[in-house]
């Protein structure tokens, strides 16, 4: 640690993440390329406006060196060892924690050596976050691979206030109870001066299990939208627990699928794509969470019963490649390769696919040339704690067209209820939605349109962060934002 970095910031981000990414060339040398996500851009006035600090791994095995200016904040990169990677990052976080809390979709193994090393991994982030803290700083903790930090940061650190944002669900009671160490990621998480959560039901859920595994008084009132916060009395602290829903940079989206280039793209893209009458589009990381073998199911048979004509109607599934060395994904990727390759051999034609699938990254501005192409976009997850994409395509939807179809089951439709709303494990809703969407009445599909861009324009990554913030400074009244 440079002696410039040391106690410096007062401001820090702690995520198991670095907003950069980190190349390494075959002669060792590493570059490191700027990856700002809407968090990034959220939080970087704050971050520039306050000394402010991200604590992250870079996202390779044994890379990290001291502290780095980039991007208008000081990096503070967090060494992890090919071992640790394994068994934090694909191990207990997401062979553990990721599908315990999604619904158990896939069955989550716990392991002691993941467990511990989680522990080990957590305190690790305690302690760079703890050198680079200035007296009386804020840190702000994110997500699920970090939940022991909070507890581990007030050890080292008792003057500085503690936020966690959860970005995933928290799952239901009977579910968590599976997990074997269910109480010390409970007080982990308890270190917070604040915890939130996307959703009331999951700050709800965190709230009983704070009494009945740690057995501290909690109140007793419903949980409101960045209103009426729970409260645990940890000894002689309080912690509130709240729900602050995520969303986009959704001016900065509407205003770049405006620009002339993009919506040249967009045109672009359905004259490669044959000119077909819709355009069906799902962009997801390729995860089991997300229910692209959903979407692909209803499809195929949507198509067979000549709902949706494969002529007519193309579907394009980018999907971007996520954790591929975590068994489920591997299988998840063969079985969704195999229904696609199916599909396209029973409904399309030499040179013209009924399906259009892409397994790798899409460039930003590519991504929002498909999003403003796209006439019916869909997402259906199993579970998801928010699905920012929904959430982006309705931004890029500047004239109002286009349609969403949504599943019930992520974060999103609570605030998206003009949606065409599914449940991904009733295909024949699926289905309908599908249908519907393809078929609707553009008056219809514009006053549904204009109502969620209202929402998602009003509710913007900016307000999310600053709701938080300003509860976790004690600066909020506590009425609805
Ligand atoms: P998750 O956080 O689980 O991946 P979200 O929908 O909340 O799901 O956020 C995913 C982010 O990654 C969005 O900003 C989305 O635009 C981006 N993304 C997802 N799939 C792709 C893809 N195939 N290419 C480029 N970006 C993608
Ligand atoms: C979700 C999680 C994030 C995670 C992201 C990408 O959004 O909530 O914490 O960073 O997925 O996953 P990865 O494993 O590539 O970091």
């Amino acid at each position: 640690m440079t002696a410039a970095a040391f106690g410096k910031s007062d401001f820090i981000v702690v995520a198991n993440r670095l907003p950069v990414d980190v190349e390494k060339a075959p002669d060792g040398t590493l570059t490191w390329k700027e990856a700002p996500g809407g968090l990034v851009t959220a939080l970087k006035p704050i971050l520039s406006a306050r000394n402010g600090a991200w604590v992250g791994w870079p996202g390779a095995p044994d890379v990290g060196r001291e502290p780095v200016e980039g991007a208008d904040m000081l990096l503070v990169p967090v060494k992890l060892s090919a071992q640790e990677v394994e068994e934090h990052y694909e191990g207990f976080s997401n062979g553990s924690l990721w599908p315990l809390y999604h619904d158990v979709i896939v069955k989550p193994e716990y392991h002691r050596e993941w467990w511990n090393t989680y522990v080990e991994v957590n305190r690790r982030f305690a302690e760079e976050t703890a050198k680079v803290a200035a007296e009386g700083a804020t840190v702000w903790v994110q997500d699920y691979q970090l939940q022991l930090v909070p507890k581990m940061l007030r050890m080292l650190r008792p003057d500085v206030k503690i936020g966690f944002f959860l970005h995933i669900p928290f799952p239901p009671v009977e579910l968590f109870m599976q997990m074997p160490w269910r109480r010390e990621i409970i007080e982990g998480i308890l270190g917070a001066d604040l915890v939130g959560f996307h959703l009331p039901g999951g700050a709800q859920n965190f709230l009983y299990l704070a009494s009945k595994l740690a057995g501290y008084p909690t109140s007793k009132g419903s949980i409101g939208v960045r209103s009426k916060f729970g409260v645990v009395t940890v000894g002689f602290r309080s912690v509130r627990v709240g729900a602050f829903p995520i969303s986009i940079e959704s001016a900065e989206l509407a205003a770049t699928a405006k620009l002339p280039e993009t919506r040249q793209r967009a045109r672009a893209l359905r004259t490669e794509l044959g000119n077909p009458e819709k355009i069906l589009l799902g962009v997801d990381r390729l995860d089991y969470t997300k229910g692209i073998d959903v979407r692909l199911r209803a499809i195929g048979e949507l198509y067979k019963e000549g709902r949706l004509d494969p002529e007519r109607h193309v579907f394009v599934q980018l999907a971007t490649p996520s954790r591929e060395r975590v068994e489920s994904y591997k299988m998840m990727r063969d079985d969704i390769e195999r229904q696609v390759g199916r599909i396209n051999g029973d409904f399309g034609r030499v040179g013209s696919p009924a399906i259009h699938y892409v397994h790798r990254p899409v460039p930003r501005r590519e991504l929002l040339a498909f999003f403003a192409a796209a006439d019916v976009m869909l997402v259906t997850p199993l579970r998801d704690g928010m699905n920012l994409v929904a959430k982006e395509y309705i931004a890029c939807r500047n004239d109002s067209s286009g349609a969403l179809v949504l599943s019930e089951f992520t974060g999103a439709a609570a605030e998206l209820r003009q949606a065409y709303l599914c449940n991904p494990h009733d295909l024949e809703g699926v289905k309908n939605a599908i249908d519907e969407a393809a078929h609707q009445e553009p008056e219809d599909g514009k006053r549904r349109m204009r109502t969620m861009r209202r929402q998602v324009l009003q509710y913007d990554v900016d307000r999310w962060a600053r709701s938080f913030l300003q509860t976790l400074a004690g600066t909020v009244d506590e009425t609805p934002a």
